[in-house]
């Protein structure tokens, strides 16, 4: 690769102009009220890329938001890289968090700050002005091909239906995601594994409407009172889950991996106090990167009923509800995890109250070996653009369809993501450091490259 600096320097104002006006368009899927956004999301992703030069570019239907596609085929002989992204983004809630509005994307400190700038708008553009520059200075070096879902943030749920359809168009040798973090710019680091995710809603009723609590009070069950009982006796004093059979199948990793990992750079006290804590929290016996990368866990996402307006009212609700998200290490199955939940959870409950439990979204963990050509094929990126060695760090955060696409493509994904854990996605100030942006345009085509002569 020639004139890669050369290239994103004299046009990197123009990328980041580009990315802006991407970031100014809210498309949450989550949210209906946004659907017209997020379809108008899908059309500029699919613009951008006619614009970088890709072909037979297209919007593809599926049961809810579009897949963006687009490829350029240079050789069919040559090996095929194929591009995974998504175009959606999280709800930008609790709105008045924000230091500036979600969507009106301002640039303070080398960092762009809007909902989506991280994750994952910003790294999909790297990837859209990264082929730009193998087109322009004509060195791409093996066949591409794009796919930018709308419905990351909602589970994948059509995507998998799209995938199965759709296995001949998207035939390639590997697959290439910039979706996740990096340990830090000082010790970059590529992502090894994404956990699987089991999510649920419960629902626990008791009396058949609210009542005064006082008049019933201690006589009846409250709803409340018992699901924080229940939530509360799914972990026991060692921060290990209680539910029967939940570590089952789960793989221990080997002792020596383990004294890998603790080589991994991480400082306690940094990390505590950027979440400003006086103490971290988890399974015993287990340190924190071990907790959020080879361990299950189980927290809740939300917890609500009974009066929560300003001042006091005196109630006992008819109902409480929760929802439960348990993050997934290799060879637990989402499916089996979710069904462990809803017997347990219904064992637990006394006869006093009513349990309703409500399967969400899921998705199963994943693993990208670290001895594949490809992942030599990143490292040497990295190596290259950073000029250190790379890191293989696994995620605490799922990526469900990657999964899917080893067991419906039988390809691996390389997860080469440049954004920061700082970066606060899903959170208020979402963030992406421009720097960041540029080293991932920067490091791409090196993949590309690299891969190309390793498949020789
Ligand atoms: N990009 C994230 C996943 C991620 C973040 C992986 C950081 C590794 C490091 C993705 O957009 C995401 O948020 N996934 C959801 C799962 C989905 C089913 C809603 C998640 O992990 O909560
Ligand atoms: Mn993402
Ligand atoms: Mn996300």
């Amino acid at each position: 690769m020639k004139d890669v600096k050369k290239y994103i320097e004299a046009n990197k104002d123009r990328f980041i102009a580009e990315l802006v006006e991407l970031l100014k368009i809210p498309s949450i899927s989550a949210d209906s009220a946004y659907k017209n956004d997020t379809m108008a999301a899908a059309e500029a992703v699919k613009k951008t890329l006619e614009l970088a030069g890709a072909e037979n570019t297209e919007l593809c239907p599926t049961a809810g938001y579009p897949v963006v596609y687009g490829e350029k085929i240079i050789d069919p002989t040559l090996p095929t890289i194929l591009v995974y992204g998504h175009y959606d983004v999280q709800p930008a809630d609790p709105i008045e968090l924000w230091d500036s509005p979600p969507f009106m994307p301002v640039i303070k400190d080398g960092k762009i700050y809007a909902r989506g700038a991280a994750d994952d708008k910003g790294q999909i553009y790297m990837h859209v002005k990264a082929l730009e520059l193998m087109i322009k200075t004509n060195q791409l070096p093996c066949n591409v091909k794009f796919i930018i879902e709308g419905e990351e943030e909602v589970g994948s749920v059509n995507l998998g239906t799209f995938i199965k359809e759709n296995t001949e168009r998207l035939k390639a040798d590997i697959i290439l995601i910039s979706d996740t973090s990096m340990l830090s710019m000082e010790h970059p680091s590529i992502t090894t594994g994404l956990k699987g995710l089991s999510y649920l809603e419960v629902e626990i009723t008791g009396p058949n409407r609210d009542l005064h609590s006082g008049v019933y009070g201690g006589a009846v069950a409250n709803p409340i009172n018992i699901l924080s009982k229940m939530i509360a006796s799914l972990t026991d004093e060692n921060n290990r889950i209680t539910i029967p059979g939940f570590y089952d199948n789960v793989v221990e990793v080997s002792a020596e991996e383990r004294a890998e990992m603790a080589k991994t750079p991480f400082e306690l006290n940094d990390y505590k106090d950027h979440l400003n804590i006086n103490d971290v929290h988890g399974e015993k016996g287990y340190s924190t990167i071990e907790r959020t990368s080879i361990r299950p866990t189980l927290d809740v996402n939300g917890i609500w009923g009974g009066y929560i307006g300003e001042g006091a009212k005196t109630v006992l609700p008819s109902k409480a509800q929760a929802k439960i998200s348990m993050r997934l290490v290799p060879n637990q199955s989402s499916e089996e995890i979710t069904q462990l939940f809803k017997n347990h959870f219904k064992s637990i409950a006394p006869d006093s109250v009513k349990v309703v439990v409500k399967p969400h979204h899921g998705g199963e963990p994943y693993v990208t070996p670290i001895d594949i050509p490809a992942y030599q094929a990143a490292a040497k990126a990295i190596a290259t653009t950073f000029g250190k060695p790379s890191i293989p760090v696994r995620a605490g955060g799922s990526i469900p369809i990657v999964a899917l696409f080893e067991k419906e493509l039988g390809l691996k994904s390389i997860l080469l993501g440049f954004g920061l854990n700082s970066d606060a996605i899903h959170s208020p100030n979402e963030h992406y450091g421009i720097f960041n942006f540029l080293k991932g345009i920067e490091t791409i085509p090196y993949f590309f490259e690299n891969f190309s002569q390793l498949k020789k």
